[in-house]
């Protein structure tokens, strides 16, 4: 497996990321909220976009996983569960990557049954052309193709979540 030349650069993710957190705190203003961070994807988009999110905010992170290789199982393994009480709560998740959609459809609607006050969804990334399952997202970085992706949290293998970029991963040769 190689890595490509950059699909989206550090400083189209700077722009971005900017523009997310600048929107979302004007939807939010005068308002406290619990941003949730689903790992280990999540961890770098989450601690860059937190850092400009100009309302008060909790962390909470999930540690979940459902991937094998290049493929989604469909099978949502929870490693970790959040540690916060979110009853009554202002609910931000933080996703890196959309792709079917079942892994967020499934922790939205776990979510949910805890009854928080509101709960919004945020990611970095968009496999729109993947989707099976029926979600809404509120925040979306960027759209982009049906291509497997690493770099800025997102791995094959447990590989290049550290590339401070996001490049296609491609077959040798
Ligand atoms: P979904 O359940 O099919 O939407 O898959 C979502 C999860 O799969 C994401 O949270 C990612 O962790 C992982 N994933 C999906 N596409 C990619 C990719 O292109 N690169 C790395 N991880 C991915
Ligand atoms: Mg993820």
């Amino acid at each position: 497996m190689v890595v490509g030349k950059p699909l989206l650069t550090v400083l189209q993710i700077q722009d971005r990321v900017k523009e997310l957190a600048r929107e979302i705190s004007t939807d939010y203003k005068g308002k406290e909220i619990i941003s949730i961070g689903v790992l280990k994807g999540a961890f770098m988009f989450f601690s860059d976009i937190v850092k400009l999110i100009q309302v008060p905010t909790d962390i909470d992170f999930l540690n979940v996983s459902s991937y094998s290789k290049t493929e989604s199982t469909g099978k949502i393994k929870i490693h970790t569960d959040i540690r916060e009480d979110i009853r009554g709560r202002h609910v931000l998740l933080i996703e890196d990557i959309i792709d079917t959609g079942i892994t967020i459809n499934y922790l939205k609607k776990k979510l949910l049954a805890k009854k928080p006050a509101s709960l919004r969804i945020c990611c970095l990334l968009d496999k729109k052309e993947r989707r099976t399952a029926d979600v809404e997202i509120d925040y979306t970085g960027f759209e982009i193709p049906d291509k497997y992706l690493v770099g800025y949290g997102l791995d094959y293998e447990n590989k290049f979540r550290n590339l401070p970029y996001i490049a296609i991963l491609k077959k040798r040769g």
